[in-house]
């Protein structure tokens, strides 16, 4: 599948089939997401990757999204800020950690997609209790918990992308007003 197809089929989604994604799968998708760009050459974050039934049920549970342990596996972005701190000012180090997080994400709901994969991007969460369920230093933030499985297609999801209308949001050489 190519880049755009990838894209295109992308869809949040939180019902899965009771299928399991293999490891050389979850390998690459984990690849994929530390290959994009980072602030400064500074890769922050890290990933736990959950697939016992009992821990994904108590992530479903904190995360505020039910059912999302469906998913035959959840992987939890975090972030170790002070890395970024240590290079960056403050507004600039919280800043990036955000972005570097958000590309790397995205790699990697893309290469899910790319395998018929379905995933959701969930960041409100419940950060203490996350933590505290899964044994995260304190110097941590959870940026997101991302179910990823084979898609239920009868299952909940959500729109699968507005259709946007280009000439509303794109202008050329300047600024004009074809938005109104
Ligand atoms: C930064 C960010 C945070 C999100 N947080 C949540 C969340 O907490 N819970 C959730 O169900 N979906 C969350 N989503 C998924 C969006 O709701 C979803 O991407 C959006 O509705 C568009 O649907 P689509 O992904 O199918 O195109 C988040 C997405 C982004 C980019």
């Amino acid at each position: 599948m190519d880049v755009y197809d990838a894209i295109t089929k992308r869809k949040t989604v939180y019902s899965f089939l009771d299928k399991e994604v293999s490891e050389d799968i979850i390998l690459k998708l984990i690849d994929s997401a530390v290959r994009s760009p980072t602030a400064g050459g500074i890769r922050e974050y890290e990933f736990i990757i959950v697939t016992n039934a009992d821990v994904k049920s108590e992530i479903s549970k904190v995360s505020l999204t039910p059912h999302i342990d469906s998913a035959p596996l959840i992987v939890i972005i975090i972030c170790d800020k002070s890395k970024m701190d240590a290079v960056f000012d403050e507004e600039d180090s919280e800043t990036f950690c955000v972005e570097n997080a958000a590309l790397a994400i995205e790699n990697l709901l893309l290469m899910a997609s790319s395998y018929g994969l379905g995933s959701a991007w969930i960041a409100t969460l419940q950060q203490e209790e996350i933590k505290k369920l899964l044994a995260i230093p304190e110097k941590y933030k959870v940026r997101g918990i991302i179910p990823i499985g084979y898609i239920k297609e009868d299952g909940e999801v959500k729109t699968g992308g507005p259709k946007v209308d280009l000439s509303r949001i794109v202008h050329i050489e300047k600024f004009n007003s074809n938005a109104d």
